[in-house]
């Protein structure tokens, strides 16, 4: 018998309750998982993988399971992190799909690479990083992205997108504007060799201050940022979270202004566009009286306004009704529409 590993398994009626880190206990038709991506469009033509909807999950952070997912779930298994290439200015790094984002954080630090210190300790896989353009402490991973290799479902064909092909935004990208589209096997990084470390985003320098840090390296302001996010955010082995549920809404600067007379302590940030400006709506969401609120197992983090939460047996619908009361109230006391930030599966916003 061989000790191969297999190039993918099928797995039926499949529990999704540790693929999403809500814990919401749903579960899918099928499971499938891909260690060799190139077989992709093989496996997709399997007459009952072809004949189902598919919905790929990396580690299922930024998901909210409304039902169970009546087709086929597929993850990507392929974790191979290789350096392409050093260059003089930069060197090239190439993650699979199913590498661990973190880890691919750490492992840059540990070979010398910088960039990426201050996305340090966001869950997920490096396939979803381009969905919605993650980003934290002031950078957003678009600014590294050389390369985006996908399988095109609806062209039946392989792509490799450049940054200005992904159409990254604030939380926003091709991916996110043409879900299930693009099925993306690996990303590939451009990390520059001179870099200039990010310190700006509040916090950041009192907590390297504090750890005693005075001329930092990218390694400080990683363990900066860990600190920071294990202090405000809590932990999904812990407790079910998906972290921001809504997004931080973007509006023109006049409606701002218009705001700020009635709530001039609303945090006010710089948005893509001159003409407008981001909001904090963990602010508004906790000036509506939510932060900390619990309706049975469903609810709203005691450290983080901006943060809904599983106690425990909270189904998606529970914390999808939860969500819909908070947007609605922050509408009616702020006339401010917020949006959800995870993909909502089995149901519309
Ligand atoms: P999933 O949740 O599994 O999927 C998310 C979306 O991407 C889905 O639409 C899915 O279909 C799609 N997708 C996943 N993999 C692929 C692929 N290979 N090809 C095509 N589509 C794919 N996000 C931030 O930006 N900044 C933060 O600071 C941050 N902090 C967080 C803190 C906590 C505690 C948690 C729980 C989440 C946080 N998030 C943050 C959200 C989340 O970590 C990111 O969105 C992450 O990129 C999701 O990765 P995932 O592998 O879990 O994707
Ligand atoms: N605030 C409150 N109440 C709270 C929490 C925050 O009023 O309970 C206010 C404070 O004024 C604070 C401000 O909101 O200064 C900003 O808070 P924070 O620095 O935590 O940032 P955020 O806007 O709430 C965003 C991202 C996070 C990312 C952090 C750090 C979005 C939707 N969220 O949160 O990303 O980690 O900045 O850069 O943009 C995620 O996307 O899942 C996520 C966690």
């Amino acid at each position: 018998m061989s000790n191969a590993m297999p190039a993918w398994t099928l797995t039926e009626n499949a529990s999704l309750k540790a693929l999403n880190t809500f814990h919401v206990d749903a579960s899918a038709a099928q499971l499938l998982e891909l260690h060799d991506p190139s077989l992709l469009p093989d496996v997709l033509a399997l007459p009952h993988v072809a004949d189902t909807p598919l919905l790929v999950l990396g580690s299922g952070s930024n998901v909210l399971l409304a039902d169970d997912v009546p087709g086929t779930v597929l993850v990507f298994a392929n974790a191979r992190i290789d350096i392409l290439e050093h260059r003089a200015d930069h060197t090239l790094v190439r993650a699979g799909a199913g590498v661990n984002w973190h880890g691919l954080v750490m492992w840059s630090l540990q070979n010398g690479l910088s960039g990426l210190e201050n996305l340090a300790l966001i869950p997920g896989t490096a396939g979803a990083a381009p969905i919605q353009n993650i980003g934290a402490y002031g950078v957003q991973v678009d600014e590294f992205i050389q390369v985006v290799e996908a399988w095109d479902r609806q062209a039946g064909e392989w792509v490799r997108l450049d940054a200005e092909a992904c159409q990254f935004g604030y939380r926003d990208s091709l991916f996110k504007q043409q879900p299930d589209r693009y099925l993306i096997t690996a990303i590939e990084l451009r990390l520059p060799l001179l870099h200039h470390l990010r310190l700006g985003y509040a916090g950041i320098s009192e907590e390297m201050q504090a750890m005693g840090v005075e001329l930092p390296v990218a390694a400080d302001v990683a363990n900066a940022v860990i600190a920071l996010r294990r202090r405000k955010l809590p932990d999904p082995d812990v407790l079910g979270n998906a972290g921001s549920f809504f997004k931080n809404p973007v509006l023109p600067l006049e409606q701002v202004e218009v705001l700020l007379q009635h709530f001039p302590d609303l945090p006010v940030y710089p948005a893509e566009q001159d003409n407008r400006r981001k909001l904090s709506a963990a602010w508004m969401i906790e000036a509506c009286g939510w932060k900390g609120h619990r309706e049975g197992d469903a609810g709203v983090a005691p450290q983080h306004a901006l943060v809904l939460v599983n106690h425990g047996t909270a189904s998606g619908a529970q914390l999808l009704a939860l969500a819909r009361q908070i947007s609605a109230s922050v509408l009616e006391k702020f006339g401010v529409p917020i949006e959800p930030e995870p993909r909502l599966v089995g149901a519309q916003w």
